[in-house]
């Protein structure tokens, strides 16, 4: 039997923190052997918010280094970097022409950013069909995502069913697939962890910088438990195992911080050695290999769409 396909994305627009860690990428790592899988990096995605050449090119090389750091083995699947396959934007396009300003309003970006008094650009305003033709070009049955992306797998499955009616059937809808416990990482201060909301802890920053993030985590708690401590203390270990270590410090919120940055430090301290080891060049063969498997599900799928809207002669 043939395996189910499974994709996901994560926008190099910066360093990746342990929300983007254990909501999505932990989960996909977790299983990607029992699936056919595709792991993209969505630079164009990224590109809606950021506008410095250096930096994403930083940003690209990096996410693909935490890819492999935390367990990827290329060879078992599609790695690969949104912007080398240009069907994705050719395909967006031919999406936006099917959903309505309205439609696209209702986005959570789009409306979060005016909701700040910030101005949209037209990138962030169609981006969830961007996405969709990120997914349905690879006849995606699952995605992997955390809560906040629930949303823009809603928008695919509409793209797909809107574009099936007018030309015939030609996608499948995909589902998302959210983890429980960890469809919303906290922060810092206890809200979803976000880069955007500056209370992000690194996956892959240096001691120095994990205990930073740790010691600032707000401890406005009633009980002995300091609560968005505990909260991120559960992505380590078990509840069992915590209950002695909260137990025997009731109300210790110093010392339970440092227990937890030995926790985060035991984690990653493994993965860091791996990622140090991987150089740009690696990564840029490893990108190149995978863009070319890539092209190859998605101009197939590309040449089938162009046939129906009557574009091919
Ligand atoms: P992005 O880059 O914002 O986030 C990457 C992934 O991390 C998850 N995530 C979280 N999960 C739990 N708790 C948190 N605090 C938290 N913060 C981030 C996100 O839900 C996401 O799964 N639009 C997407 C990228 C994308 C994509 C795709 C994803 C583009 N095309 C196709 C899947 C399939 C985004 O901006 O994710």
């Amino acid at each position: 039997m043939s395996k189910k396909r499974r994709l996901t994305g994560l926008q190099p627009s910066g360093n990746l923190h342990i929300g983007n860690y254990f909501g999505a990428l932990k989960p996909f790592v977790d299983e990607y052997r029992n699936y056919d899988s595709i792991l993209m990096v969505v630079d164009y995605h990224a590109l809606t918010s950021l506008k410095d050449g250096p930096q994403l090119r930083a940003h690209i090389l990096s996410a693909v280094r935490d890819y492999l750091a935390v367990g990827i083995d290329p060879s078992s699947l599609v790695l690969f970097k949104q912007s080398d396959v240009l069907e994705h934007t050719e395909l967006a396009w031919i999406l936006d022409c099917l959903v309505t300003v309205p439609f696209l309003m209702q986005g959570h970006a789009y409306k979060d950013k005016l909701a700040k008094g910030l101005e949209a650009n037209a990138g962030l305003f169609t981006y969830p069909m961007l996405m969709a033709a990120d997914i349905l070009l690879y006849d995606t049955e699952l995605v992997p995502v955390g809560e906040d992306q629930r949303q823009h797998v809603e928008y695919a499955r509409e793209a797909a069913a809107k574009f099936n009616l007018a030309f015939g059937q030609t996608f499948l809808e995909p589902k998302e697939q959210i983890s429980a416990n960890v469809g919303v990482v906290p922060g810092t201060d206890g809200l979803k962890m976000s880069k955007s909301y500056g209370n992000t802890i690194p996956l892959f920053g240096n001691r120095d910088e994990t205990a930073q993030a740790v010691m600032s985590i707000v401890t406005d708690s009633a009980g002995d438990v300091p609560a968005n401590v505990y909260a991120i203390h559960k992505l380590y270990k078990t509840e069992a195992e915590l209950a002695p270590l909260y137990e025997s410090n009731k109300g210790k919120y110093k010392a339970l911080k440092e227990a937890l940055i030995e926790d985060i430090e035991a984690h990653v301290a493994p993965m860091r050695e791996k990622r140090a080891s991987i150089s740009d060049d690696d990564v840029k063969r490893v990108l190149v290999e995978g863009a070319e498997k890539a092209r190859a599900i998605a101009s197939a799928k590309m040449a089938d769409v162009r046939q129906k809207i009557g574009v091919a002669l």
